[in-house]
């Protein structure tokens, strides 16, 4: 199979993933921090070294900051849910994950905050001084998509996080598609959390992730119980990490993570990022000017990470996800991508696009397979 859909997940992932995992956890699998044995400290060492490798990638100076999570699905949960307070205002954008359209939109129904959407350009970017102009007196909590997945658009992160912090309002930056493969500082981009997913850019396993807490708010832990940290207390330790990461961790996908992101580091984010936009670039200029496919958002490869999406006119977009499946042997994500208001500003809710996302292991090959696939179901309908 030609595997063109990872955005979704990243697959396959590099070699030393799978071997790293499979030696954790043959040999170090006890439970880290709660038992005291020698197995159970060295498990708790591999996560503590993950703890330190992730902090580089995102320019974190205090690694306790960084909570390990399940996905950035929980990451985001835990930051929102952690933070606001009834009366609260927060602002986001339409370009986001349901992640956090969801989260936000459970606390504005019970009344608890007001949601502010700010627009997108049709190009898929987010105007700083849209977001200036949506600050009240109330807004608490800004937060928004490093790169959306469905058009994959770089996002001006600085320049709002300068707003933001300016303002003296919470900069949550939700990087699920830009870890990885955007050069990320949490210092330099004034973000105060950063949420992530292990299973894309940083090349781990699922069921990985992690929220940066910076040092200008604190959060109410959603999710209570052991740390293997104060047993003897009924209330949660207040120390970070431990406030916010209870129950058995992950610890043969942590493991992992670690993998993934130190093959990242050493292979170099501009240059990961470089390979998907040089295979993206292939399938843009393939289709541009070619009046039986529309593309989605701006054409420029230098605004945007390998994410593409496209429809072929004629045809659902789910029609043209199975061909490409069961015709061509190929692997891609048609639909909403759990980001319905992303769609309706493209007016191509309630089917959505085909979205094409070469990863660091496709090759030029791949993207012609794919070419050459779109333009003969593309011709056969005519
Ligand atoms: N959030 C993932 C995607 O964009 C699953 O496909």
């Amino acid at each position: 199979m030609i595997y063109l859909d990872n955005a979704a997940t990243t697959f396959p992932k590099p070699e030393v993933v799978y071997k790293t995992m499979d030696t954790f956890y043959r040999t170090l699998g006890a439970n880290p921090g709660r038992s005291g044995h020698r197995m159970a400290v060295a498990a708790e060492k591999e996560i503590e070294d993950t703890r330190n490798v992730v902090a580089r990638l995102f320019g974190i100076k205090d690694s306790r900051r960084l909570i390990l999570t399940f996905n950035a699905t929980d990451a985001i949960n835990m930051g929102i849910k952690g933070l606001l307070k009834p009366g609260d205002h927060a602002i986001t954008t339409f370009l986001e994950h349901n992640a956090v359209s969801r989260a936000l939109n459970g606390l504005e129904k019970k009344k608890m905050i007001t949601v502010t959407k700010v627009r997108n350009s049709p190009e898929g970017l987010v105007d700083p001084d849209d977001v200036k102009n949506a600050i009240t007196s109330k807004t608490r909590l800004l937060v928004m998509t490093h790169a959306p997945n469905v058009l994959g658009t770089i996002q001006p992160i600085r320049e709002i996080g300068r707003i933001a912090r300016k303002n003296d309002i919470i900069f949550m930056v939700d990087a699920a598609q830009a870890a990885g493969v955007c050069e990320i500082s949490v210092d330099d981009y004034s973000i105060d959390m950063l949420a992530f997913t292990g299973h894309k850019g940083p090349l781990g396993p699922t069921g990985t992730g992690g929220l940066y807490v910076g040092e200008r708010l604190t959060l109410e832990p959603w999710r209570e119980g052991g740390t293997g940290f104060e047993p003897a207390s009924l209330s949660q330790p207040a120390e970070l990490p431990f406030k916010l990461e209870s129950g058995t961790p992950n610890t043969v996908g942590i493991a992992g993570l670690r993998a993934g992101v130190e093959y990242v580091l050493s292979t170099g984010i501009d240059t990961i990022r470089a390979h998907e936009q040089r295979l993206t670039n292939k399938i843009i200029h393939a289709f541009k000017d070619d009046q039986r496919f529309v593309l989605y958002g701006t054409t420029d490869i230098s605004q945007k990470v390998g994410i593409l999406s496209i429809n072929v006119k004629g045809f659902k977009p789910a029609e043209v996800g199975a061909i490409l499946d069961q015709s061509f042997d190929i692997a891609v994500r048609p639909g909403l991508h759990c980001a319905p208001f992303a769609h309706q500003m493209m007016r191509t809710f309630p089917d959505g696009t085909v979205r094409i996302s070469p990863g660091f292991f496709n090759t030029e090959e791949d993207v012609d397979q794919i070419i050459r696939a779109l333009d003969k179901i593309a011709s056969e309908r005519i």
